[in-house]
């Protein structure tokens, strides 16, 4: 899978995990959200990120529509765009976290085998890395259709919407399940902010 026929070499830095971490005053990771369009992967990632940075923490987010306007402007909505879209997503999360930033990616990431990759490729490099399935039933996404995006899938404009007529396969083991029709965006914060310590993401 690695590209350059062959003829490519790692080139390693001199500063180690550590002396980044203690420079930075954080260890820094990747938290990964995933769950249905609607559910509420934004909304946490961007309270959070506020939340850390008010902290006096270093974070930085990748979002969905916003990845899609330029990284992966290239790629649509099939299961093989969907997994280079997660591929891609992932390997710039850990590039992110690697530097020492607490890396918040939403993304739906409909495909476990999509997501365990992604965890894969952080632990092969040792970098902290935490699943959060935002979670709510399907009719409340759909009640909320923030992008009127069901409207238009129910209506058959759009085609493999997931959750309409596009698999969604719900995580198995995350580490944090959010019910953002339950839980309060301050609740969630402070759940998030608790999980990230516990990984040693921030001190
Ligand atoms: S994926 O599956 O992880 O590659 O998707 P992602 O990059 O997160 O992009 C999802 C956002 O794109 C809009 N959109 C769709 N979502 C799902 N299925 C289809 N067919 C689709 N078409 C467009 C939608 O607004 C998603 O945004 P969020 O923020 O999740 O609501």
């Amino acid at each position: 899978e690695t590209g350059g026929g062959g003829n490519l070499t790692f080139h390693a830095g001199e500063v180690t995990a550590q002396e980044r971490a203690a420079s930075l005053g954080q260890r820094g990771g990747t938290v990964w959200f995933t769950g249905l369009s609607g559910s509420g992967k934004s909304t946490v990632a961007v309270a959070l990120e506020k939340a850390l940075v008010a902290r006096g923490r270093h974070a930085a987010r990748l979002d969905g529509d916003n990845v899609r306007m330029g990284l992966c402007s290239n790629l649509g909505f099939s299961a093989e765009d969907r997994a280079e879209n997660i591929r891609r997503i992932g390997e710039v999360a850990k590039l992110q976290a690697e530097a020492g930033l607490v890396c918040l990616a939403s993304f739906v990431s409909p495909y476990a085998r999509d997501r365990d990759r992604v965890a894969a490729l952080h632990r092969g490099a040792g970098v902290p890395y935490a699943e959060v399935h935002v979670a709510v039933p399907l009719s409340v996404a759909e009640a909320r259709d923030p992008k009127g995006l069901y409207k238009k899938a129910r209506a058959g404009e759009i085609q493999g919407f997931t959750g309409i007529d596009d698999p969604y396969e719900e995580p198995r083991n995350p580490d944090l399940r959010l019910d953002t029709d339950t839980t309060p965006l301050p609740e969630a914060v402070e759940r998030l902010i608790a999980l990230l310590t516990d990984r040693g993401m921030i001190p």
